[in-house]
């Protein structure tokens, strides 16, 4: 897995010679073939942000996720020891799913001393151990040691819980996510527990709409509302201030201005009423300035958005952030996760703030997600398969290109021998 260095100044995709500058094919995007390899390749294989550590607050805390691209379903736990452990959520009796309520494939949490199945009360403890097995005697030699719950493995940075469905990881956690990612080691997420969270199903491949949050090229016609009037202009540019590219990661940084400072037609009323809105609250708590959210240097910095492979995105503002997830659930729809994440509100102020910039971000991603099934159908007709991208395109043609590239890989080494 390379590492590339900061861009210089010039066009960035150049920069980057394994990219190219040709038209790309969305092919990944429409292919039933692709997916099925994809989920091997990929989801089995990347390392995978499932939570965040403030959900698993007390020993004994759980939590179910629904990974449909692996097949699998997994239980997340803290044991005594306060470590956090994950396994498959399959009892070893005779294979019932262990922890769910109502309906078996929907996720649950809560907090449990043990995990009992319901079928025939088989008990494991929090680190995955047999413990209990009704009549025991009547197996035959039934060693209990050799029964407990399969393990994932599972690791945490900064209080993003990670699993990895490979039995042996190619990777630590750490050396995947890399230097431009752990340069965020001393950003306080942990300080940020007030979240507001959404979820949807969009009828599109996941990484066409992973593609709508990589470039801003988009912005000033899709979201014509949130953006000053002068940027709407035909001949306005709107331009990122950094790309970068550090294996199979991204990040995009964006210049910002506090809108207290902006002309007031800017603005909705509400935001102006609120002092909040798309870019969160105008002022937040003072919040730790890491190295590693301003790589680029750009001044005034307003975003980084974190992309990192293969479905997570941390788009970080001043003092607060937000989480994006995209789960396929076929080769053509995916399951969307999002959350704000702010300081706990002090007043009943910085509350209503909060609530505002978590329902005008709700209201900025439907824009995006409702082009979606729009692009998927007409990808699906077949017609076109050369797409030109420009260079604020960059990390599109990278997503798409290290998703390629993990594909190949893959069959590369499953190849049957002498083919
Ligand atoms: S299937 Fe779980 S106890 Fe029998
Ligand atoms: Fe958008």
């Amino acid at each position: 897995m390379g590492r590339w260095p900061k861009p210089p100044e010039g066009s960035w995709t150049e920069h980057y010679p394994e990219l190219g500058t040709g038209p790309v094919s969305f092919r990944d995007s429409t292919s039933p073939e692709f997916y099925e390899l994809e989920r091997e390749a990929v989801f089995k294989r990347a390392w995978l942000n499932i939570a965040r550590v403030e959900e698993l607050p007390r020993v004994g805390s759980y939590l179910t996720r629904e990974i449909d691209a692996a097949k699998s379903s997994v239980i997340v736990v803290k044991g005594k020891d306060e470590k956090i452990r994950a396994f498959y959520n399959v009892c070893r009796h005779r294979g019932n799913k262990l922890v769910w309520n109502d309906f078996p494939n929907e996720e649950v949490k809560g907090t449990c001393r043990q995990f009992t199945c319901k079928y025939h009360g088989w008990r494991y403890d929090l680190k995955g151990e047999l413990t209990f097995v009704q009549q025991e005697g009547e197996f035959f030699e039934l060693d209990t040691s050799q029964y407990g719950l399969k393990p994932v493995n599972c690791d945490v940075w900064n209080g993003f819980v990670f699993i990895n469905f490979d039995p042996e990881p190619r990777w630590s956690l750490r050396e995947y996510l890399g230097p431009m990612i752990t340069a965020l080691d001393d950003y306080p997420f942990e300080l940020m527990t007030e979240r507001y969270e959404f979820e949807a199903h969009n009828n599109s491949n996941w990484k066409i709409f992973a593609d709508a949050f990589q470039e801003y090229y988009h912005v000033p016609s899709l979201h014509s509302q949130q953006v000053p009037s002068a940027v709407r202009q035909p001949n306005a540019t709107f331009e990122c201030g950094h790309f970068q590219i550090d294996g199979p990661h991204r990040l995009v940084s964006t210049a910002g201005t506090r809108r207290w400072k902006l002309a007031p037609e800017y603005m909705y009323p509400v935001e102006r009423v609120t002092r909040s809105g798309l870019v969160g609250p105008w002022r937040t708590p003072e919040t730790h300035f890491s190295a590693g959210l301003n790589p680029g240097g750009i001044e005034p910095w307003g975003i980084t958005n974190f992309q990192i492979f293969p479905n997570l995105e941390i788009l970080i503002y001043h003092g607060w952030y937000l989480l994006y997830r995209y789960w396929p659930t076929s080769h053509n729809t995916h399951k969307f996760e999002a959350y704000t994440a702010f300081h706990p509100a002090r007043t009943v102020r910085e509350r209503v703030e909060h609530e505002v910039a978590a329902v005008v971000l709700k209201e900025f991603a439907l824009q995006d997600a409702g082009m979606l099934g729009g692009t998927q159908a007409a990808l699906e007709y077949g017609v076109v398969d050369e797409f030109p991208l420009s260079d604020q395109e960059i990390l599109v043609r990278h997503l798409h290109k290290v998703a390629v590239d993990w594909v190949e890989e893959y069959k590369a080494a499953h190849a049957p021998v002498g083919v």
